[in-house]
C-alpha cells in the first residue's frame, strides 16, 4: 500500500482528472464499491462507457510506467522458468504499479476485460458469426438469445449491414463475444488473416438470475453452448447443399435448422442467405486458411452428436472450432464469486496456498488460470511468440486488472422478490452440519479437498479431461492434437500451473436460489432432484437412438453415455420430505462471507504439554466458535507432539487461568474505541498490550498495524483458556466474571462462572449477559465415528455441542485426513493442524436468511 513512487503518486492524481468514474447505482449491488455488477438493466451492469476508456487509461499509463521505469527495469531478469510462472521483473512490475495503482481505475478496467478482453484468442470466423446473425436472426434470437445469450446493447457490439444487403440491416452481439486482434487459418498473406470474435468470460460466466437481475459472476446455466456450436457447423451445410434433418438427430436441432433455412428463404428471398455464405463468408474462409485449418474443424456426424446431446451450462472444455482434445468430458460453467485469496485460508484447505480452482480442484491461482485461457486459445499454437499480439497479452501485468476484478467478485444478495423461512433454513443448517460438512467444510461451501469420482459416485469421464494435454502417451502416443498439444505439455508441466488431481471438488455454493444444474457435468436440475433419491431424478439428456438400438430407453442411453450419469452423488434420499425441504431453504440462502472471514485467530500452542496425569501429551487449541472463545486438546501418545492419538480430541474443561485488565480507555489515531489491557500468565508474569474495537471488531490496536483481525493477543502460545476481553478482574460472589467476546462483529457481554471460589477450578458455564441467541459449545461427547470415513486414513468425531437452555444438541465434525486435522462447527468456524504442526484456522461466519 505504502510502495508509491513520486511519479506513480503523479500518475493517480492526473487520473482523478482523466477517468471516468461512475458512482455505484441505487438498486445495484457492487462486488468492489465501485463498479455496477448486479442489477436490472444489462447496459449499466456491463458499464462499457466507464469500463473502456479505465482500460485505456490503465495500458497506457503502464506503457508510460514500463518507458520511465526502463532502466530499472531492464537490471530485472524477465526470465520466465515456465509459462505458469512470473518473471522477477513481472512481479516488481505488479508490485510496483498494478497494485499501487487507483483501484477504481484497476477494476473497471478488470470489468472491461471481463466483458470484452480477448488477450488476442481465437474463436469463431467473425464473417460466420455475422452471416448466422444477419441471415438466420429469428432463429437465432437478438444477439443469439435463443441460446440462451443476451443481445449487447452497446455500439461496440454492433454488426453493420451486409454490404451485399443493406436492407438486412444492422445486428448486434451477444455478450461475451467481442473482437478479437487473433485470427484463425494459416493465410499465405497475412492480409487474408480470418478475423474472429473471441468468447470473453462474460459469455460463460454472467447470467440473468431468477430475480431477473444480471449479475457478473454467475455460471452461464442458459448459454446452450453445444447447441449453438453444432448449429454454426450446421447451417451453413444445410443452406448450400439443403442437407435436411438427419434420422439420428437426437433433440431436433437439425430439424430446426433446416426450418430456419426455409424461414431465412422465405423473409430475404430464395437463396439470398446461400449466395451471401459463398460471397462473404466462403471467400473469406478459403483465402484466409489452407485445407488443413479446415479439416481441423470439421466434426464427424459423431462427434457433432456429442454436442448435441448436452444441455445448456455446460461445454466440452476444449472442443472445435477451437482446439478439440478428443476427449468427451463436459464440465459446467462455474461461478466466479468468493474465490479464496487469503494464504492462510488457501493452507487452511490443505491447497498448499494454491485456489484449487475447477472441477477438479488442480488449479493452482487466478493468474496462471487466464495464462492457461490466453495460451490455449492462442492464435498461433505453433509459434505463438511470432504474434505481437500474444506477446502483448501473455505479460500478466497486461490482464493483473481483469485478476483483480476476479478476486473482488463475491455473491449477489439474496433475491428481493421472495422471501425464505429463516426458520427452516436454520433447521436445514443443522441437517447440513450433520450429513454435509464432512466433505463441504469449505468456507463457500466447497469441499476442502477433490474427491474421487468413486467417492461420491459420479461419473468418472471427468477424471480424463485433461489427459490429452498432460499424457503424451494418449491416443496411441500420437497425441490428440496435431498443434497445441505439445506446446502445451511443454509449457504447462502437470504440477506447474495446475494439477491434474482426476477428481472432482465441490465448488462454492453461491447463489443456490437461483435456478440452475448441478454437478461438474450439469447433469441434475434441481436441488429437489440433488437431493432426493437417485432413482426418481430426471435426466436433462437426450436419448440417441443408434443402429444399434434404435429404440433406447432412457437407462439404456445413460448406461451406454456415462458422461451424461445423473445417478451420483446420492446424499438426501433417506431424508424426510419436510428436512429435505428445509435443507434446500439453508442451501438456497447460503452465504459465504469469506473476506469478513479472514480472522484466523485459532491456535495451536507451539509448546508440547505433560497431561495432568502424566498419561499423554497434548497441544491445546484456542479457536472461536461462532465467535465465542473455546479450547480444544489434542492428545499425542509420544512426548513430542508427534504421534497423534485420534481417541482424544477434547476440551479439557480447563481453569481460566489467564486474567486480562482494562486499564485506560481512549480513542485510538484511526478513531476507533481502544483499550490499554493488562493480562497475568499464570506464572504471574503481566504483560501489556492494546487493543481495540474497530468497525465491531475488536482489534489489536498498535498504531499503524495495517488490518484489524478480530481478536488477537499476543504472546499467548501456551495459556489455554477462554480467549475474549475481560470486562474486569472482578470475580463475583457467584464466582463469575464478566467478559466480553465478539459475535459477528458485534460486542457481547458475557458472563463466565467457575465451579471453585475466587472464580478457580473449571469453567461451569459461559452465559449470555444480554438477550444474545448464540448457543454456547459445551462438550458433552467425543468419539471416533467412521461413517464419513470414505477413504482411509481418515478419522471423524463427533463433537456434540449444545445450547445454554439444553435444547438443540448439535453435532460437529473433526475429520483427520493423513496428518491434518480439520474442525468444522457450525459452519462458523474452521481449523487445521498439519503434521508440522502448523496451524490454520478461519473463521467463515456462514450466515442464514436473516
Ligand atoms: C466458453 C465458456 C467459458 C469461457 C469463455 C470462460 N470460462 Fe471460465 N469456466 C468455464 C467452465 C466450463 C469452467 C469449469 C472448467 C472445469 O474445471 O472443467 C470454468 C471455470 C472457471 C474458473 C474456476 C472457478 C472455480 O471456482 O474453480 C474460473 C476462475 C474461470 N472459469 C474464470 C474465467 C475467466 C477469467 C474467463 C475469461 C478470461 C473465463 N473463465 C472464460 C467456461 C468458460
Ligand atoms: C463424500 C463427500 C460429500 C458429501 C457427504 C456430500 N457432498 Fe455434496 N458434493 C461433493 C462433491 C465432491 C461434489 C461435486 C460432485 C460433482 O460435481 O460431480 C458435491 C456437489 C454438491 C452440490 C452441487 C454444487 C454445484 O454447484 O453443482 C451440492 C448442492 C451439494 N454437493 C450439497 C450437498 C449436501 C446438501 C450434502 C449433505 C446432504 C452433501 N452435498 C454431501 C461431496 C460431498
Amino acid at each position: 500500500m505504502l510502495k508509491k513512487t513520486p511519479v506513480l503518486l503523479a500518475v493517480s492524481a492526473l487520473l482523478s482528472w482523466n477517468t471516468a468514474h461512475a458512482d455505484v447505482l441505487p438498486g445495484y449491488q457492487s462486488y468492489n464499491g465501485f463498479t455496477n455488477d448486479v442489477g436490472p438493466d444489462l447496459a449499466t451492469v456491463i458499464e462499457w462507457d466507464v469500463t473502456k476508456p479505465a482500460c485505456d487509461q490503465y495500458q497506457a499509463d503502464l506503457d508510460q510506467y514500463l518507458i520511465d521505469n526502463a532502466d530499472v527495469l531492464s537490471g530485472i531478469s524477465d526470465e520466465e522458468a515456465s509459462l505458469a510462472d512470473l518473471s522477477d521483473r513481472e512481479i516488481y512490475i505488479i508490485d510496483n504499479f498494478v497494485d499501487t495503482y487507483d483501484r477504481q481505475t484497476l477494476l473497471s478496467c478488470g470489468k472491461y476485460q471481463y466483458f470484452y478482453g480477448h488477450f488476442d484468442t481465437t474463436g469463431a470466423p467473425q464473417v460466420m458469426v455475422d452471416w448466422m446473425l444477419q441471415y438466420f436472426d429469428d432463429f437465432m434470437g437478438p444477439g443469439m438469445s435463443n441460446f440462451g445469450m443476451y443481445e449487447d446493447p452497446n455500439a461496440v457490439a454492433t454488426i453493420p449491414a451486409p454490404a451485399s444487403n443493406p436492407e438486412i440491416g444492422t445486428r448486434q452481439l451477444p455478450v461475451g463475444i467481442a473482437h478479437s486482434s487473433g485470427d484463425f487459418g494459416n493465410a499465405a498473406d497475412p492480409a487474408d488473416a480470418i478475423k474472429v470474435y473471441s468468447f470473453t468470460c462474460s459469455s460463460c460466466h454472467f447470467k440473468q438470475m431468477d430475480d431477473g437481475n444480471f449479475a457478473v459472476g454467475i455460471a452461464s446455466t442458459d448459454f446452450d453452448y453445444a447447441r449453438m456450436t453444432a448449429a454454426q457447423g450446421q447451417l451453413p451445410l444445410s443452406t448450400l447443399l439443403g442437407i435436411p434433418g438427419e434420422a439420428h438427430d437426437p433433440d431436433g436441432l437439425m430439424a430446426s435448422v433446416a426450418q430456419a433455412v426455409a424461414d431465412s428463404n422465405a423473409k430475404y428471398g430464395q437463396d439470398v442467405a446461400k449466395n451471401a455464405f459463398l460471397n462473404d463468408v466462403n471467400a473469406v474462409i478459403l483465402a484466409g486458411s489452407v485445407p488443413e485449418d479446415l479439416a481441423s474443424i470439421q466434426s464427424t456426424p459423431e462427434e457433432q452428436l456429442v454436442n448435441w446431446a448436452t444441455w445448456p451450462g455446460v461445454q466440452d472444455f476444449l472442443v472445435r472450432p477451437m482446439q478439440d482434445d478428443g476427449v468427451h468430458a463436459m464440465t459446467r460453467m462455474m461461478n466466479n464469486g468468493a474465490i479464496p485469496t487469503d494464504p492462510n485460508v488457501l493452507k487452511q484447505f490443505g491447497f498448499n496456498e494454491q485456489q484449487g480452482l475447477g472441477w477438479n480442484g488442480g488449479g493452482y491461482s487466478l493468474i496462471q488460470f487466464i495464462r492457461g485461457f490466453i495460451t490455449m486459445t492462442v492464435s498461433d499454437p505453433d509459434t505463438p511468440e511470432s504474434r505481437d499480439e500474444y506477446n502483448y497479452w501473455v505479460k500478466e501485468y497486461r490482464y493483473l486488472p481483469l485478476v483483480r476484478y476476479l478476486e473482488s467478485i463475491d455473491e449477489p444478495s439474496l433475491p428481493t422478490d421472495r422471501s425464505f423461512d429463516t426458520a427452516a433454513a436454520k433447521r436445514g443448517e443443522a441437517i447440513f452440519d450433520s450429513n454435509c460438512t464432512s466433505c463441504h467444510n469449505g468456507p463457500g461451501g466447497e469441499t476442502s479437498r477433490p474427491y474421487a469420482h468413486a467417492e461420491v459416485n459420479v461419473e468418472a469421464e471427468h477424471a480424463n479431461i485433461y489427459n490429452p494435454v498432460w499424457d503424451p502417451d494418449a491416443f496411441d502416443g500420437a497425441g490428440g492434437w496435431e498443434n497445441g498439444i505439445a506446446l502445451i505439455a511443454e509449457r504447462f508441466p502437470a504440477g506447474v500451473t495446475g494439477e491434474v488431481t482426476r477428481k472432482v471438488k465441490a465448488p462454492r455454493f453461491i447463489s443456490l436460489w437461483d435456478d440452475r444444474t448441478y454437478l461438474h457435468n450439469g447433469s441434475i436440475d434441481s436441488l429437489e432432484s440433488l437431493l432426493g433419491c437417485a432413482a426418481d431424478r430426471t435426466s436433462y439428456a437426450t436419448v440417441i437412438p443408434t443402429a444399434e438400438n434404435p429404440n433406447p430407453t432412457m437407462e439404456e442411453h445413460l448406461a451406454a453415455n456415462p458422461i451424461f450419469s445423473n445417478k451420483g452423488h446420492e446424499f438426501g434420499c433417506s431424508f424426510s420430505a419436510e428436512d429435505r425441504a428445509d435443507l434446500i431453504t439453508f442451501l438456497q440462502t447460503f452465504k459465504t462471507n469469506r473476506n469478513e472471514g479472514n480472522k484466523y485467530n485459532g491456535q495451536f500452542d507451539s509448546v508440547c504439554h505433560v497431561r495432568n496425569n502424566g498419561t499423554s501429551y497434548q497441544l491445546n487449541l484456542t479457536f472461536r466458535h461462532g465467535n465465542n472463545m473455546a479450547l480444544m486438546t489434542k492428545h499425542f501418545s509420544d512426548g513430542q507432539c508427534a504421534d497423534f492419538d485420534t481417541s482424544l480430541v477434547n476440551n479439557p474443561s480447563v481453569a481460566l487461568n489467564w486474567d486480562m485488565q482494562v486499564n485506560d480507555t481512549f480513542i485510538n489515531s484511526r478513531g476507533y474505541e481502544s483499550h490499554n489491557v493488562t493480562y497475568t500468565h499464570p506464572d504471574g508474569t503481566v504483560d501489556q498490550d492494546t487493543i481495540a474495537l474497530e468497525d465491531g471488531q475488536l482489534a489489536n490496536a498498535v498504531e499503524g498495524d495495517p488490518e484489524p483481525r478480530g481478536l488477537f493477543v499476543r504472546h499467548r502460545t501456551d495459556y489455554p483458556g477462554l480467549n475474549g476481553l475481560w470486562l474486569n478482574d472482578e470475580c463475583r460472589v457467584d464466582n463469575a466474571r464478566g467478559m466480553v467476546v465478539i459475535q459477528d462483529g458485534v460486542r457481547v457481554d458475557k458472563s463466565v462462572s467457575y465451579s471453585g471460589a475466587d472464580c478457580s477450578g473449571d469453567v461451569l458455564s459461559v452465559v449470555n449477559v444480554d438477550s444474545w441467541t448464540f448457543e454456547d459449545p459445551e462438550w458433552t461427547l467425543v468419539g471416533t465415528h467412521d461413517t464419513y470415513s470414505i477413504s482411509a486414513p481418515k478419522y471423524n468425531m463427533h463433537l456434540k455441542m449444545k445450547s445454554t437452555d439444553a435444547t438443540g444438541n448439535w453435532t460437529q465434525f473433526a475429520n483427520v485426513t493423513d496428518n491434518t486435522l480439520h474442525l468444522m462447527f457450525n459452519n462458523y468456524f474452521a481449523a487445521s493442524i498439519n503434521g508440522n504442526g502448523e496451524h490454520y484456522t478461519r473463521i467463515s461466519d456462514i450466515l442464514t436468511a436473516q
